[in-house]
């Protein structure tokens, strides 16, 4: 192997993995090889379906064709999956362990009880005139409630949004309206870090501009005080205590949506991703049983919110697809202390514990001495994802939370993906700190020159591209099929394209080198510039504003706006308050500003582009590279923005 540092696999994680190094290779050629063999065993091993499909995939990535499908034809219920089918043989197996923010609070839910629930909310969720192919909006905190809403969705074959808690009203209402929801599953607050957050409230405001929601149903998490619309707004408890137990799952074709997932892109507003219902399936289960090695009877912990594709995945349909046990926790790295993580893991035995750099990093800050405190025994492997995790916050991931005997996967995946592209799998894959290293199975990556196109081989750096479809792609932009060919398809013909950078070393490693698009990764949270700067504008003292990411220590990106005030504005440090202000009021709190630059002017082409190139590097402090700066219609505005730059 190269020149970086290599960790070998643990001959004793090897011994018992589902997958050695030998079957990992044998099992990605063939996966390439005969696809359609491959992924008919798969989908048999993983999902149990009610109807066998008629073809394997169907797929096109020209644009003006673009199609996938996967086991068309095959007929499935998720929740079934998720929940039935595990019955008679561990109904009373711990389905979810659910860890309250209060370290105090906990709960253990049986697949037998969780099975019940979920049939007591589908049939409630019918009662309100919920049906195949209606979009019902989750905007709930980190309680068991959010994954029995979404089973019940899949159950009756309606398509959940679930909206990620910390959104705003605005952000709320936006997707509320872009998926036309008709009911909203919301609780009165939820609760992290000892503060409460006022989602009913939210979902109240958000809800003043939605005339098509005719249902709130609403989970008592606190008993806070909230208001009541009477005949819209239903209590969650007295609803399900009315409803009966079973509740048949409709069959759904594997190509029939499963969810729609909001995510932000380099333009415009966010997109409602689409997946649908067989292939995602088939793929969150067997990558949770093979990049995590899970073994039955394991504590499974990913400390995602339900609100991000992560816990979709690998909180939700994977685990529970597998019969694992999954842990959800309400709360926040550290609170009440730094060992937070540390004592849940020994508190309920965890043995797979999967989260983001961003949270290691700040752990890593508050030094070793609130993990040593702890056993952390039952640790067997390690996760990370959401951003590239820097070697020195991989290293002490692996040497102090694992004590160098749990290996790290760093997985590579996006929203858009459903499931991890590029990852190690435990029992096979030597490691390289920063590496997600190689693809998983049926996973064809490339890279091609980014303003080229032109295909690199062997070793290089480039736009990261994926050559063919896998079973949890995306299959479109709900309700804006254009927008989906034109933002992943258009810009490199033939090809997938992630709005990644990579580098492909000497063996075949790859190591994800960030956004190559105007996509902000802040604290693993993904964000657009595109958003930020209509926020910002929105303040009548704005006459323009450009916003881009800087290195940050523990968000890995900060968000950084240059902004220039309307003529005869006095630009005032309250009036920077207001504005981080505005935009945490119209996105939410994950779209805080860390840097206001008052900017005179912003530098733009002749034909009025902003060139975006040069703010990044004036952000980054990276002014002895700032690259040609002749087509600029008015240099010295660059000199002025280096000047008073914040970064030096
Ligand atoms: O830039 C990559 C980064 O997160 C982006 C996807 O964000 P999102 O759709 O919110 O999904 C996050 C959880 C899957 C990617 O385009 N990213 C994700 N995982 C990694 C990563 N960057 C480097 N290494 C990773 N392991």
């Amino acid at each position: 192997m190269s020149e970086e540092k290599v960790y070998p696999v643990p001959a004793e994680i090897a011994a018992k993995a589902h997958i050695n190094a030998e079957q990992y290779a044998a099992m990605y050629r063939r996966s390439i090889e005969d696809p359609s063999g491959f992924w008919s065993e798969q989908a048999e091993r993983f999902v149990t379906w009610s109807r066998k499909w008629d073809s394997v995939m169907d797929y096109s990535y020209q644009a003006e064709d673009l199609h996938i499908q996967w086991f068309k034809g095959g007929k499935l219920n998720a929740s079934y999956n998720c929940l039935d089918r595990h019955l008679e043989t561990r109904g009373d197996q711990v389905a979810i362990i659910w860890e309250g923010d209060n370290p105090n609070e906990d709960r253990q839910i049986s697949y037998r009880e969780l099975h019940a629930e979920v049939c007591r909310l589908a049939n409630v969720l019918k009662s309100y005139g919920v049906n195949k192919g209606d979009r019902v909006c989750i905007y709930l905190p980190m309680i068991p409630e959010a994954a029995v809403a979404m089973l019940a969705c899949a159950r009756v074959g309606a398509i959940h949004s679930v909206v990620f808690g910390g959104f705003s009203p605005d952000s709320l209402r936006d997707r509320v309206l872009d998926s036309e929801c008709k009911l909203v599953i919301t609780s009165d607050e939820g609760v992290r870090g000892g503060r409460q957050v006022p989602l009913k409230k939210n979902v109240d405001i958000a809800l003043r501009e939605c005339p098509n929601v005719t249902t709130v149903i609403v989970v008592r998490r606190t008993g806070g005080n909230v208001d009541w619309v009477t005949g819209r707004d239903v209590w969650y408890h007295e609803a399900i205590a009315a409803a009966a137990p079973e509740c048949v799952p409709e069959e759904m074709d594997a190509e029939d949506p499963l969810f729609i997932l909001y995510t932000s892109g380099s333009t415009g507003k966010p997109k409602g991703a689409l997946h649908t219902t067989g292939g995602y399936l088939v793929y969150a289960a067997m990558t949770h049983q093979y990049v995590f090695d899970y073994q039955e009877g394991e504590v499974y912990w990913c400390t995602a919110d339900v609100g991000w594709v992560t816990g979709h995945t690998y909180i939700v349909y994977g685990p529970l697809a597998n019969g694992a046990t999954t842990l959800m926790f309400e709360g926040i790295p550290n609170y009440p202390d730094m060992s937070r993580f540390w004592n849940v893991v020994d508190k309920h035995r965890v043995s797979i514990f999967y989260t983001a750099p961003t949270a290691i990093r700040s752990l890593m800050r508050a030094g070793d001495e609130p993990v040593k405190k702890t056993s952390r025994k039952s640790l067997r492997i390690l996760g990370s994802v959401g951003e590239p995790i820097n070697p020195e916050a991989w290293e002490w991931y692996y040497r102090v939370v694992g004590e160098g005997r749990c290996p790290i996967v760093d997985t590579w995946w996006q929203t858009e993906t459903g499931g991890h592209l590029i990852t190690p799998l435990p029992g096979a894959t030597p490691l390289k700190p920063g590496s997600a290293t190689l693809p998983f199975f049926g996973v064809v990556p490339a890279l091609v020159d980014a303003s080229t196109g032109v295909l690199i081989e062997g070793e290089g750096e480039g736009a990261l591209v994926i050559t063919q479809p896998w079973p949890a792609q995306m299959r479109t932009v709900f309700g804006d099929h254009q927008r989906y060919v034109d933002t992943y398809f258009r810009q490199y013909p033939g090809y997938y394209f992630t709005g990644d950078g990579a580098r492909r070393d000497a063996d075949g490693y790859y190591w994800i080198t960030g956004r190559i698009d105007d996509v902000l990764n802040v604290s693993g949270h993904r964000l657009g510039t595109a958003e930020i700067e209509s926020a910002l504008v929105l303040h009548p003292h704005v006459a323009e504003a450009a916003v881009v990411g800087y290195p940050h220590d523990i968000k890995g990106q900060g968000i950084y706006a240059f902004v220039t005030p309307m003529a005869g504005v006095e630009p005032t440090d309250e009036l920077k308050k207001e504005l981080v202000a505005l935009v945490r009021g119209e996105i939410g709190p994950i779209a805080t500003v860390d840097i206001i630059q008052w900017a005179p002017g912003l530098p733009k082409t002749r034909s009025g582009k902003i060139m975006r190139r040069i703010l990044r590097k004036i952000a980054a402090n990276e002014i002895d590279s700032l690259g040609d700066t002749s087509t600029l219609a008015d240099p010295t505005v660059v000199e002025d923005l280096i000047a008073n730059r914040a970064v030096k």
